[in-house]
């Protein structure tokens, strides 16, 4: 039986009851040292209200040195400490505590609170790490304004930083101090503070009120000739913020920080974004496309945050998607605006398919707003994160994009320098846009996916067509939610793909797209106009975040295909074309020919010359792995991945010379070029290699060797690399043994290395991860190395991980456990690959039950993996 964790408190959200005290003002005087750092605040008291309930302030793993209260110092007897909390009797309404504390960054592997990465100390305090700092209200309704004084030696750190601006600073021998001020009330969550041995590049912004402010970018001096573009995705973003939703930066300052070890991807401290390298370093030899636009997108969203979040912060936890959702919806338009806005959209519809509807299947299933937790780290979801942003888009379609806008513009101003939750966001809607809105509040409360049925049905002798939609909206035990309100968008075709006006009989407009809201568990929608039965394209641009059932056949999936001029509609026609054949294939292992619709639309796709090759790669490219089992009763892995693998096979037997021919058609051999459209032209490129690869051919084996030999770019050898790992060839260890000669110095490509040895479907994978857990390159205390190895093989390989006998899971809950001692959120990430155990064939269940099981009885488990494996546990 799973024992009980020790401090396996639950929250709920119900319970909330504001602060019993404010602490308007803090000022904080950190002496920094890697093992010994003293930390001396001085707080603001003020008492809330009329009451005698004592202060109850947090503090993990502090040693306490003093307290004083307005000057004198407090005998240990009158005031209680535990482990978590120091609890103090205060008779003044207003009071002046300082407290005393001494803690050792250079033992915090968790990597919360203040920790060392390398030679620098940094800290990172969201949700809830300000408390391993010092004793504090650690609850992000609780605003203060800061004064940051640090201290430290002048050579080991020249470098100060902390939120806000710096007002002075000046030496006393061996040390140099630094003093920071941050005008901007904030909760602890925010605060932040750099010391180290760091370099930088700057540049200067002036605001569209004629502010001027100095952007910097901190990072090891190896790393310097990394960070211009970071830098410039960063005035971007400031740019587009105010060009777009009018919010002006507030500081003098700008500061972001890349660290190598860092749990997360960045953090929006105020004033002071701390990053993980991953997240800034780019160069055209060591990142690919896709990390430029992930620098790109992360800077974006980081500094977002400034208003979405900062300006206008949460009340509780339970409100995270407040600005995590928002504010990823906000990153998203930011990226749309500055890439292919279509591909940007299939990808982010894709994510919230793949990812999002399987944290809905399994024990982690939850409302974007919780109702309650174990631990807030766990929360930090899918549904939270990318539902949450689906729901803010789906707000913006219902009220229209000048409308929503108008509701943010009040909601920034109302609630400026507030903590409030996600009922103020659609509130400030509702006001700006005269819209009841009462009924949408649901997507906030209600966990699952809406499962969306449209039957359409035409009258040739009225041209009518009515399109009859019904949603379901089961909960986790399979009872029934009342109806969500929702826009689905639609558009009809001809059988040619022609686009077709017809007339709304619910608004009587006549246009090509219409947006439908539905508030009922049943509703009927007309159309007049159409001459013959169209072909409809349902919910365009992924306009609400459902699962749609609808019956069309495969000859007009296949004209959507290649004429739906919805980018979104257009793939997914595509997408789902591939995916019947694919389980076909599956259900019937005698099949060995394609379906001629299949075949003939993937051909065309192929050999059309579309202006978005970006958007032509994703279309050829079939759907993955972990997706296709969404759509079977019980799991297979295996017999997935090899009716995958055959159809990918069969079509590249079937259309080689076409491939080649693209293939060898893009390699011009123009030096490398950054842009848009020479990106697009490489991922066509590299999805006709992917193809070409499955023949299992020398040829074709030497193309893409060459390809990585050649590659003045990282995109086209991380493309031909792990090509060369999914092959039991010699060619492999050639191939890698090459890359790991010229990359060994940096660790960023490092992680890309033992990456695509992790996700390759080589019989010997798990034995080679085994092996690699030993390489040089492997840091066990570093997340980026864990995710890149570990994880990769967890969640991103089906085939291996889900190894019949039973290896990958042993292995992965192996190093979960290793981990755990040392940093509880990168080990509960690793805990989620176990999730799903009960939707997969016995075998695997019972394997993956049984790790569950001893996982759950090991000793010391920490809370964050507890509560994972507990849900998972739970009979649903
Ligand atoms: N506030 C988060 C970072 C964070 C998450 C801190 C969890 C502590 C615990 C930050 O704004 C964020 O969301 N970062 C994302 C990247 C983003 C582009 C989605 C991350 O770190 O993955
Ligand atoms: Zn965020």
């Amino acid at each position: 039986m799973a024992p009980t964790q020790k401090h396996a408190q639950r929250v709920y959200l119900r319970d909330y009851a504001a602060p019993d005290y404010r602490i308007p003002g803090i000022e904080l005087q950190v002496d920094l040292d890697r093992e010994q750092t003293r930390v001396r605040s001085c707080l603001k008291v003020e008492r809330s209200g009329d009451h005698h309930r004592p202060l109850v302030l947090h503090g993990e793993k502090l040693d306490l040195i003093s307290v004083k209260i307005n000057g004198e110092t407090l005998d240990p007897a009158s005031y209680h400490r535990d482990d978590t909390t120091l609890t103090l009797n205060l008779r003044e309404p207003a009071t002046t505590l300082q407290i005393e504390t001494e803690i050792n960054p250079a033992a915090n592997s968790e990597l919360n609170g203040l920790y060392a990465s390398a030679d620098t100390l940094c800290t990172q305090c969201e949700p809830e790490g300000f408390r391993r700092i010092t004793y504090f209200l650690d609850r992000p309704d609780v605003l203060s304004v800061y004064r940051v004084t640090l201290r430290a030696l002048k050579d080991q750190y020249p470098v100060l930083l902390a939120n806000g601006n710096q007002v002075n600073s000046g030496e006393d021998g061996q040390h140099h101090y630094v003093i920071w001020e941050d005008p901007h009330p904030k909760p602890c969550y925010l605060f932040a503070l750099v010391a180290g041995p760091l370099q930088f590049i700057e540049d200067r912004f002036t605001t569209c009120s004629g502010r001027e402010v100095l952007l910097r970018i901190y990072a090891r001096s190896r790393d310097i000739p990394q960070c211009d573009f970071a830098l410039s995705a960063l005035r971007d973003a400031m740019i587009w913020d105010e060009k777009v939703y009018g919010c002006e930066y507030d500081l003098g300052q700008y500061n972001i920080v890349a660290v190598e070890d860092f749990n997360m991807g960045a953090m929006e401290n105020k004033g002071l974004n701390i990053f993980n390298t991953r997240y800034v370093l780019a160069q055209p030899a060591t990142a690919t496309d896709h990390d430029y636009r992930s620098v790109r997108d992360v800077i974006g969203h980081e500094y977002l945050h400034n208003w979405s979040g900062n300006r206008v912060t949460l009340r509780d936890w339970f409100q995270l998607s407040l600005k995590e959702g928002f504010t990823v919806f906000r990153e998203q338009q930011f990226s749309a605006d500055h890439d292919s806005a279509g591909v940007k959209r299939i990808e982010d519809a894709n994510l919230v398919r793949t990812q999002q509807f399987r944290e809905d299947m399994g024990p982690m299933a939850h409302p974007v707003r919780p109702e309650s937790f174990v631990e807030i780290n766990n929360f930090y979801t899918l549904t939270v994160y990318i539902k949450g942003a689906e729901v803010v888009r789906m707000l913006s379609l219902l009220v229209g994009a000048q409308g929503f806008l108008r509701g943010c513009s009040h909601y920034f101003e109302y609630y400026d320098g507030e903590a409030v939750t996600t009922d103020h966001l659609v509130g400030a809607m509702e006001a700006a846009c005269d819209v009841d809105l009462s009924q949408f509040r649901r997507w906030y409360e209600q966990a699952g996916t809406p499962r969306i049925e449209v039957a359409g049905d035409f009258y040739p002798d009225k041209s009518r067509y009515c399109l009859c939609i019904s949603q379901n909206n089961p909960d986790s035990s399979g009872g029934r939610q009342p109806p969500l309100q929702l826009p689905i968008v639609v558009a009809f075709f001809d059988a040619e793909g022609n686009a077709l006006n017809a007339q709304s009989e619910n608004d009587g407009r006549k246009q090509h797209e219409h947006t439908l809201v539905l508030t009922d568990p049943v509703q009927e929608f007309a159309f007049t106009g159409l001459k013959s039965q169209p072909i409809p394209s349902l919910l365009r641009g992924f306009s609400a975040p459902v699962m749609l059932q609808v019956d069309l056949s495969d000859q007009d999936l296949a004209v959507l295909a290649g004429h739906d001029d919805d980018p979104f509609c257009r793939w997914d026609a595509g997408q789902t074309l591939a995916r019947k054949e694919i389980l076909r294939w599956l259900n019937d292992p005698s099949i060995c020919a394609l379906d001629e619709h299949f075949a003939e639309s993937f051909g065309k796709t192929l050999r059309a010359e579309l202006p978005d090759r970006a958007f032509q790669a994703l279309a050829l490219r079939l759907p993955e792995e972990n997706y296709l089992g969404d759509f079977v009763e019980v799991i297979d892995p295996e017999g997935i991945h090899r009716s995958r693998w055959s159809v990918m096979q069969t079509l590249a037997r079937r259309y080689t010379d076409e491939l080649l021919e693209r293939y060898h058609a893009l390699d011009a051999k123009l030096p490398y070029q950054r842009d848009a459209a020479s990106a697009a032209a490489r991922a066509l490129r590299n999805t006709c290699l992917d193809y070409l690869m499955t023949l299992e051919e020398g040829s074709v084996t030497a193309l893409a060797l060459k390809q990585l030999k050649a590659a003045d770019n990282m995109t086209d050898a991380l493309a031909a690399l792990a090509l060369l790992a999914n092959q039991a060839l010699p060619a492999r260890d050639e191939a890698l043994a090459f890359f790991e000669d010229r990359w060994r110095e940096y660790p960023l490509v490092m992680d890309k290395w033992l990456r695509v040895q992790a996700v390759s479907r080589c019989e010997d994978t798990v034995a080679r991860v085994r092996d690699l857990i030993r390489h040089r390159c492997y840091q066990h205390d570093n997340p980026n190395k864990i995710h890149a190895l570990i994880g990769a093989l967890a969640h991103t390989n089906p085939l291996r991980f889900h190894e019949r006998d039973g290896s990958g899971y042993q292995l992965v809950a192996e190093q979960l456990l290793a981990t755990d001692a040392k940093n509880p959120q990168v080990a509960a990430r690793l805990a989620s690959a176990f999730n799903l155990w009960r939707h997969y064939e016995p075998g695997r269940r019972e394997r993956m039950h049984k790790v569950l099981q001893n996982i759950s009885g090991a000793e010391h488990l920490s809370r964050d993996v507890g509560e994972i494996i507990e849900r998972a546990l739970v009979k649903p």
